[in-house]
């Protein structure tokens, strides 16, 4: 069966402009080739450290941005051919939730109106609007006198409740949530997470939830994809990840949360690289610590080393 969502070689290249004619002087590779799937009622997550290109696949998928090169099929349908009022159809499936709520949350309107203009937008609960907002504050464990206040009267877990009811308004299928949770305290990540969770179980949504690192998404996820310098290099089933990581990057990561079994910390040398000049051969290479001279030479693929665990790297 069509994964919900699957994407094709995506590339998205951003133009470093100089002068006043506006001369291209580099393209950086936020994008560079990435392919993956989803499947309906499951969690994939997008992890790796800022910069990598996670909030550009994010919003290439809600098709805030047009790639450089690539398809994105959303249901079978490549999002990139359709017109207006395929695309807003597909909006109507697809919602996003942001790293900041606060940003992404006009201060000026009042909580009822934010979650009553995405009603209105797609014309829904035309009859019950106030009914429908106070059932979807509900749904994300807010009380109905909300309606009435401002964001800024909100913690920044409840805004970030706010932001999920207003994205579950239009009764979506996929929920793309970049960094939902990476502004709140811990105490109050872990509450968001177990709201998510809940959601995808009673409204079977499917989501690309997006992190920068790898403490919180064994929990939430049932694949995840570690990202790096605007590739996928490596892939796996979370349980397989976390058991099993096999590139040098993911190991890292890994030995970065705190909690997880004492393993030995591995300090990445140098700096991510320029993004505009991905380094030749693996673009790892220059801060792994496995690295063989093979590796500056030649790109690794990312391929199948076993049942659904993905792995670009030579010598891993
Ligand atoms: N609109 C843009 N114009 C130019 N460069 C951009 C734009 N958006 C992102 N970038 C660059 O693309 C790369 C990836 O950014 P981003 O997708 O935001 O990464 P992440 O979300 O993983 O931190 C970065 O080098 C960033 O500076
Ligand atoms: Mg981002």
């Amino acid at each position: 069966m069509e994964p919900l969502l699957r994407v094709e070689n995506l590339k998205k290249y951003f133009p470093v402009e100089r002068g006043i004619f506006k001369r291209e002087v580099a393209r950086i590779r936020a994008v560079d080739g990435i392919s993956f799937s989803l499947e309906r009622g499951k969690t994939l997550s997008l992890v790796g450290e800022s910069g990598c290109g996670k909030t550009t696949v994010a919003r290439l998928i809600l098709r805030l941005l047009e790639p450089t090169f690539g398809a994105i099929y959303f249901k079978g349908e490549n999002i990139f051919d359709l017109d207006k009022k395929g695309m807003f159809q597909a909006r109507g499936m697809m919602q996003i939730v942001f790293q900041d709520p606060f940003g992404s949350l006009n201060p000026r309107q009042r909580v009822g109106d934010i979650i009553g203009e995405a009603l209105s937008i797609h014309n829904l609960a035309k009859d019950r609007r106030r009914e429908r907002i106070a059932e979807l504050l509900r749904t994300v464990g807010l009380g109905e006198e909300c309606l009435w206040r401002y964001p800024h009267q909100f913690s920044g877990g409840q805004r970030q409740r706010i932001g999920i009811a207003r994205a579950l308004a239009v009764e979506p299928e996929l929920m793309v949530c970049d960094e939902p949770i990476s502004a709140l305290d811990v105490s109050i990540q872990a509450q968001i997470l177990n709201l998510l969770k809940s959601l995808q179980e009673r409204f079977s949504l499917s989501f690309i939830f997006i992190a920068h690192d790898l403490a919180v998404v064994r929990y939430i996820s049932h694949r995840v994809a570690i990202m790096y310098l605007g590739k996928i290099v490596e892939w796996a089933g979370t349980e397989e990840l976390y058991r099993n990581p096999l590139h040098p990057y993911t190991r890292a990561l890994l030995s970065a949360i705190p909690t997880i079994e004492r393993r030995e910390r591995v300090i990445l040398k140098g700096e991510i690289p320029d993004p505009t000049q991905p380094p030749k051969g693996c673009r790892f290479h220059t801060r792994c610590l496995e690295a063989l001279p093979e590796c500056k030479e030649r790109e690794p693929n990312l391929e199948e080393i076993s049942k659904d665990h993905l792995l670009a790297c030579h010598f891993a």
